[in-house]
């Protein structure tokens, strides 16, 4: 499996990452299957939230990764901007994963610039960050959103060492500005939704568009073997 450095975290991650949305709908010893030979294959990075599958993303993933844990890097995310509530989601994940530290922890969900402002404030989720990084809790602290402005404003900051954005070949705006960008200040580019949310069936058009761009890590959803060991191929061949 080829591998992506993602960008000043210093990580070198696989080509292709793992999105832990689809992992959450089969039985939890089918969903271990598809992760465990998903590292067996060279992928070593997996991306979750507290709250996918009321949880059940992050504990399949933790269990999953017994025995395993150093060979893989671990991103997840709070959707909450307050202090108190990104406090409680950070330490729900550690349980939920059953690790003492998590290698990339995004504040996530952050749709409005209300939200950013909120968890930049001195009663935000950053402070939570801050103090976790110090700890050792969490390796590096990134952003996710939907919203382009603050995308762009959060890159710009130099606070966040990754964005995560939405990214494919349906939806492709980040293209124009917000991927070159992220290469400019040397940040970790994670593409969330390379299949649009499943409206992209041809998984070589949907892989390959996204591996033109040599900054970023394609993050799909994958429910079965199958759908792994197709985009696994089509990244070993490319
Ligand atoms: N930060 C955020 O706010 C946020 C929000 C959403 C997602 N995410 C992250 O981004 C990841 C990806 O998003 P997503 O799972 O919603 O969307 P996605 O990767 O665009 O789509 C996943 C869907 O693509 C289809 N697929 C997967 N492999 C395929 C293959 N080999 N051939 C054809 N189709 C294939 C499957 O759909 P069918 O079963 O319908 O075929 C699968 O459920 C998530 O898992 C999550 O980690 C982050």
């Amino acid at each position: 499996m080829k591998t992506v450095r993602l960008g000043k975290t210093g990580l070198m991650v696989s080509r292709v990452g793992m999105g832990g949305i689809p992992i959450t709908r089969p039985q939890e010893k089918d969903a271990i299957k598809v992760l465990q030979r998903a590292l067996d294959l060279g992928v070593n990075f997996f991306d979750t939230a507290s709250g996918y599958g009321l949880g059940s993303s992050e504990k399949r993933i933790g269990k999953a990764l017994t025995g395993r844990r150093d060979t893989v890097v671990i991103a997840t995310k709070t959707g909450l901007v307050d202090k108190k509530g990104a406090s409680r989601s950070l330490e729900r994940s550690l349980r939920q994963l059953n690790t003492d530290y998590i290698d990339l922890w995004q504040l996530g969900n952050v749709t409005t610039f209300e939200k950013y402002e909120k968890l930049s404030s001195s009663n935000g989720a950053l402070k939570i960050a801050k103090e976790a990084l110090q700890l050792g809790k969490v390796g590096h602290v990134g952003i996710s959103t939907h919203n382009m402005a603050v995308a762009v404003e959060a890159v710009s900051s130099g606070i966040f060492e990754t964005i995560q954005f939405p990214f494919n070949l349906i939806a492709d705006e980040a293209a124009e500005e917000l991927v070159p960008l992220a290469k400019e200040h040397d940040m970790g580019f994670i593409a969330m939704k390379p299949f649009a949310a499943g409206q992209i069936k041809d998984a070589n058009l949907a892989i390959k568009f996204l591996l033109q761009f040599d900054n970023i890590v394609p993050d799909p959803g994958i429910e079965t073997i199958e759908e792994l060991e197709e985009i696994v191929d089509i990244v070993n061949g490319s």
